[in-house]
């Protein structure tokens, strides 16, 4: 008789900061490190992650004649999240495998909140009921200048704005003022990772931080 071990679920690892801080390339990098320390991983990213998900990023992000208002982007962002969850999110970590993803409610808390002035407490009411006890074990907050941030953003390849990146400076500096104090609330999950540096020195400071997860999968 063959006996199985239970299968440990996997961790979720989220990136976070404002545009051009570096999420999607860094995230690239998160994955590409942990395969190579023996997690099978899965990188994914919000708003979106699934099919019906990348349909309501569309909606949130294009920038179109109909005024979306702070609560229809709040809620917005939380339909894309509660599919995302539901069907990619919780299924992947049940399976023991990590999600590694681009974005999650910290930015609805963010830019939502702190930026647009949505109610921090209905911000936790919709995470409660969209995700419960799903927390991220690990959140790599990218933090830079907001000017830093949007060059590189508006300089990158291909590059066309979208409803967050025709926003102002001051919207910017709301949004990562907010970052950093939601990394102060909660030190034990946030790493705060100085952006600004070389792309070198970032990977080595999230390397750093991904070998200090309390993993036993985790290879050395
Ligand atoms: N540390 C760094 N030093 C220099 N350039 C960087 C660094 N990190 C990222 N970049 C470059 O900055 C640009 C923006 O990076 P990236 O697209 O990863 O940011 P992002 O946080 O995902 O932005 P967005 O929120 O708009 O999706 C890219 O061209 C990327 O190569
Ligand atoms: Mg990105």
């Amino acid at each position: 008789m063959s006996t199985r071990m239970p299968v440990s679920p996997g961790k979720l690892i989220t990136l976070e900061g404002i545009e051009g801080a570096g999420k999607s390339t860094l995230a690239q990098f998160v994955s590409a490190w942990l395969g190579r320390h023996g997690i099978t991983v899965r990188l994914t990213r919000e708003p979106g992650g699934t099919a019906l998900a990348e349909r309501v990023r569309q909606i949130v992000l294009e920038r179109g004649a109909e005024p979306v208002s702070p609560i229809t982007e709040t809620l917005l962002m939380f339909a894309a999240r509660a599919l995302h969850v539901q069907n990619l999110i919780r299924p992947t970590l049940a399976r023991g495998e990590w999600v590694v993803c681009d974005r999650f409610t910290d930015a609805t808390r963010a830019y939502q909140g702190s930026g647009r002035g949505v109610d921090a407490a209905l911000i936790d009411a919709l995470a409660l009921a969209v995700h419960g006890d799903l927390q991220p074990d690990c959140t790599l907050l990218l933090d830079l200048p907001v000017r830093a941030g949007l060059a590189r953003a508006r300089t990158r390849p291909g590059a066309t704005a979208d409803r967050f990146e025709a926003e102002s400076l001051g919207f910017f500096e709301k949004v990562r003022a907010g970052y950093l104090a939601l990394a102060r609330r909660e030190p034990q999950r946030f790493r705060i990772i100085d952006a600004a540096a070389p792309l070198a020195e970032v990977e080595q400071r999230i390397a750093e931080a991904l070998a200090q997860l309390p993993a036993r999968e985790l290879r050395a």
